[in-house]
């Protein structure tokens, strides 16, 4: 037997229960594996909301944890008892143990600690490939940041700096704000009461950016083509506050010939050459320190009711672990 946070139904918090699983044995392709911390990410509420899809009920929930292999399955190359690995994007991660398909793993290097891969890979993925595929940055371009001090927003910020980009961050407090400074982000914007268009184009003398990188989703898209510049990308790649409403494509015309994508790192990450290439540039990064990840909150796994409604909240910054 093997602990585990399961739902039986969809809701709030509440509906997050610690109980016993059965695990088993890794099929053909498989691996099982113990894990030593999970991280939380906003689809880890979308899951337990309803929000998404986690198949059926009870389930568990949860998309990306690190820990060492302990039993392998037949026609798994490269992966032995023992072995540190993280992953992204597959759903059952809020447990002890599990099974995983051992395509969806990636090493972790010993120089970074459990609790970071933990906190970095989903996060971190997701970064890189808004930075690097969905609009591939160009050094001195302005971008927009929203949730510019969260778990996706502090990673943002340091790689666009690093990368020589101008970074414009919409954040909901002035602690916030001076965080999302500290991680690289050039101008902050307070959006709960500062115009967000208007403070862009004050920001950028009137250009607008090059690409506005949106998790907000349904209350911040319009503001998000007005920041603009002419050819312009909006990347709406979250529902923070609601999913965005159906929209005509005539108003991109108007508003500069503008391009939308809504972009999941499920696609980034669905084959493995996707994976690693993603994979290698992030653990670049962290382990050369040149991207750092923030760990501002940390529960037990068994306890993860209270960092959902933290998350939810707008209570964290940076990324939370789930210790097991
Ligand atoms: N498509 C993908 O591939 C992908 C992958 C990873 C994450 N995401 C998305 O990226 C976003 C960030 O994820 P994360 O895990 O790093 O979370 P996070 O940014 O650490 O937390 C969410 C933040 O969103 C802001 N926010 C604005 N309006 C909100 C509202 N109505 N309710 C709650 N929060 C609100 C808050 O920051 P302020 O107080 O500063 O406003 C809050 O702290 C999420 O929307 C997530 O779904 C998408």
């Amino acid at each position: 037997m093997s602990k585990a946070i399961r739902i039986h139904q969809t809701g709030g918090p509440e509906v997050l229960t610690w109980e016993d699983i059965k695990v088993g044995d890794p099929g053909p392709g498989q691996v099982r594996l113990r894990q030593s911390a999970c991280g939380l990410n906003y689809i880890d509420i979308y899951g337990r909301s309803g929000m998404y899809p986690v198949g059926d009920l009870p389930a568990v929930i949860g998309m990306e944890a690190v820990g060492a292999v302990v039993a392998v399955g037949d026609g798994v190359e490269g992966l032995n008892n023992g072995d540190r690995v993280a992953y992204p994007m597959t759903l059952g991660a809020y447990a002890e143990e599990r099974l995983i398909d051992a395509d969806k793993l990636v090493s972790i290097p010993g120089s970074i600690g459990d609790e970071t891969a933990a906190a970095m890979m989903l996060k971190g993925l997701t970064a890189h490939y808004l930075l690097f595929r969905t609009y591939p940055v160009q050094a001195g371009d302005s971008i927009l940041v929203y949730a510019a001090a969260g778990g996706v927003g502090l990673i943002l910020c340091q790689w666009a700096n690093l990368l020589g980009v101008e970074v414009i961050g919409c954040v909901g407090s002035e602690e916030k704000a001076q965080l999302a400074k500290d991680n690289g982000c050039h101008h902050t914007i307070l959006y709960r009461d500062e115009d967000i268009p208007g403070r862009v184009r004050e920001i950028t003398r009137g250009s607008g950016v090059a690409a506005a990188y949106d998790s907000i989703g349904k209350a911040t898209f319009e503001a998000s083509l007005d920041c603009l510049r002419p050819f312009g990308v909006l990347a709406t790649y979250g529902n923070a506050s609601g999913p965005v409403d159906p929209f005509s494509p005539a108003i991109l015309a108007g508003k500069g010939s503008l391009y939308v994508t809504r972009p999941t790192l499920a696609t980034h990450t669905s084959t493995r050459e996707l994976l690693e290439q993603g994979a290698q540039r992030l653990i670049d990064v962290v382990a050369t320190g040149q991207v750092k990840i923030s760990i501002n909150q940390t529960h037990s796994l068994s306890d993860c009711a209270e960092a959902h409604r933290q998350l939810e909240a707008r209570e964290t910054t940076g990324s939370t672990v789930l210790k097991i």
